[in-house]
């Protein structure tokens, strides 16, 4: 049975619309058949969309030099979502010249696929550095060292929610006569959100209450250490921005951006961008301090990004890289709308990530 109806089941089931975070589960992680679970190529030009780690070796490297700032040569890394596995590759190459491996690098996958995938892209780079990389399929009791998380918040199932007469109600998936719609459920209230007032009837956004009981389990199990969180996403104003009424759901397929959950299901990737406000306040709750927070720019220059240019000789190597980093920093592409969120736990340090920019003030 394909994924569309094992939805549409599920809802029949239920008698009555699921939650747009339940469907928006279903689509991308049902086993097997989900858009990360089923062994669709999603990552990279032949795919659906192209991450910064895809973009250039120089993402991961930057994100070396700011892990290698806090590493002491006890501590281990974490990455939530590694995708094709380039970025725990390119940051285990380069800690790897700046003599501040981890102990152990872990990857906390929740597909299968994708582990075998990121299995063979770091045996394929490193085979030395295998035996340093170890799978989990659950978080670990304790963790210190470095946690990274690149373009996984966004790929935690959301709510959606719309602003009526009454104020918000949840915004559910229905099945009428076989096709999937939006149905308007019970109205939503939730004392950990700040939901924005000045708004239109019709006003149609987004919250992310999986995203806020990741950050509570990471402030459970993190004794020490730095957690990176990047993704595109703004802080409270500007993702509640009135004139953002229709919210920040976005369908990725085959390099095309789509507003329409329902086509191609568990062949789309379907995200949500990040409310960095929300995430910075469960952040305090849970433990931690929020340390930095920057666009990707400005993280990235701040950790020298340029220097790998000067230090290329083969002036068509560097006029390759230029164009990668151009990719990574300018405004109209990757520069401005992802950010660096930094979050620490029993550490005073001043991060060099945002030595040229910290924004959390806003947040
Ligand atoms: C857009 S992809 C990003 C992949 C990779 N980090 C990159 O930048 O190329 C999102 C990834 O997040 C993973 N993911 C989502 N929720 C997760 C969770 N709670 N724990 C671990 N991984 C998760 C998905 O399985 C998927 O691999």
């Amino acid at each position: 049975m394909n994924l569309e109806q094992i939805i549409k089941n599920t809802i029949i089931q239920k008698a009555e619309a699921i939650g747009f975070d339940e469907f928006m589960n279903l689509a991308l992680y049902y086993p097997a058949k989900g858009y990360y679970s089923g062994g669709r190529q999603k990552f990279g030009e032949q795919g659906d969309f192209i991450t910064a780690p895809e973009t250039s070796d120089l993402f991961g490297f930057c994100l070396a030099r700011q892990c290698a700032q806090v590493l002491s040569g006890e501590d281990d890394i974490l990455e939530f979502g590694a995708g094709s596995g380039i970025l725990a590759a390119q940051t285990l190459f380069e800690l790897g010249r700046l003599n501040k491996l981890p102990k152990t690098y872990y990857i906390l996958e929740l597909s299968a696929e994708l582990q075998q995938r990121q299995k063979d892209t770091i045996n394929k780079a490193l085979p030395e550095l295998m035996d340093r990389v170890v799978w989990l399929n659950t978080l670990p009791e304790h963790f210190s060292g470095v946690v990274i998380a690149n373009e996984v918040l966004d790929a935690m199932p959301a709510k959606r929610l719309i602003y009526q007469a009454e104020g918000f109600k949840e915004l559910g998936v229905d099945c009428q006569d076989d096709v999937l719609v939006w149905q308007e459920k019970s109205p939503y209230s939730n004392d950990k959100m700040h939901l924005p007032t000045n708004i239109r009837q019709g006003y149609t956004t987004e919250v992310n209450e999986r995203a806020m009981a990741w950050i509570e389990s990471l402030g459970e199990i993190m004794d020490k250490g730095l957690v990176l969180l990047i993704d595109y996403g703004m802080g409270r104003d500007e993702y509640f921005h009135p004139q953002r009424d229709a919210g920040t759901l976005r369908c990725y397929y085959q390099h095309k951006a789509s507003e329409n959950p329902f086509k191609h299901i568990g062949e789309q990737d379907i995200t949500t961008s990040v409310n960095f406000s929300d995430i910075a306040n469960q952040a305090s709750r849970s433990g931690f301090a929020v340390t930095g927070y920057a666009t990707q720019a400005m993280f990235l220059i701040s950790l020298g990004i340029d220097s790998y240019l000067l230090v290329e000789k083969d002036e068509k190597k560097r006029a390759n890289l230029a164009q990668q980093v151009k990719q990574l920093v300018l405004p109209s592409a990757m520069g401005e709308s992802f950010k660096v969120l930094a979050l620490t736990k029993d550490m005073q340090v001043k991060l060099q990530g945002f030595k040229e920019q910290d924004l959390s003030h806003k947040l």
